[in-house]
């Protein structure tokens, strides 16, 4: 079928998706109870173990993210058939662009606020090298950049969700260019 994003373009898609929905719920309870609260909650094994996969998991949305930079460059967007109106292209791009904007900027914040904070960076099992020295002060700022970042995320997927819902409706073959099957 022509007109739609490649398997792997839209493989990457769907576990991006997948990942950051679990990173932003996992944000929304580090927030809310902090490392403590979850601790006292849920015991300090199974609370470090959720930090350890969001970090985890926030590699792995920077990295598949640049992947699907990279492979759109490869493979531009196909054409929208029948074509998208000028207003519609210019929002849906802004948005996709805000949305690749983000999804690296808030792991690169996040990561910088770890080793700025004197926590480990952790991908899965592996420690990775500290990238600059520790200041905390630096660390709590950044921290509020990173959730901030989170909520503009947040933000722009319900506006995303809500416009993939509505061609959903449509039928207008804008869903099945990203669907997987
Ligand atoms: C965390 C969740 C998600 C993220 C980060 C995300 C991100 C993106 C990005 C960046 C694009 C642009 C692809 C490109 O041209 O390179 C895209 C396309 C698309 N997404 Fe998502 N998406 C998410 C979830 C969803 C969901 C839940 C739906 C369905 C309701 C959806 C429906 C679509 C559709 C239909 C397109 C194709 C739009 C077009 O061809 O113009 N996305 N998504």
């Amino acid at each position: 079928m022509k007109n739609r994003y490649t398997f792997l373009q839209r493989l990457t898609h769907w576990l991006i998706a997948l990942m950051v929905f679990g990173l932003l719920l996992g944000g929304l309870a580090f927030w809310a109870l902090g490392y403590e609260g979850l601790s006292k909650m849920l015991g300090e094994d199974t609370a470090g173990m959720l930090f350890m996969y969001h970090k985890s998991f926030g590699i792995l949305v920077l990295a598949l993210t640049f992947l699907r930079l990279w492979l759109r460059r490869l493979t531009p967007a196909p054409a929208y058939d029948p074509p998208l109106g000028l207003l519609e292209r210019m929002v849906g791009g802004s948005i996709h662009l805000l949305l690749y904007l983000f999804l690296i900027a808030v792991p690169v914040v996040g990561l910088v606020a770890t080793a700025a904070s004197g926590h480990p960076i952790q991908f899965f099992d592996a420690q990775l090298p500290s990238i600059i020295d520790e200041n905390k002060e630096l660390g709590a700022t950044l921290f509020a950049y990173h959730g901030l970042g989170g909520l503009i995320v947040a933000g722009l997927l319900l506006i995303h969700i809500a416009a993939g819902l509505k061609h959903w409706k449509l039928k207008d073959g804008i869903m099945t260019r990203i669907s997987l099957p």
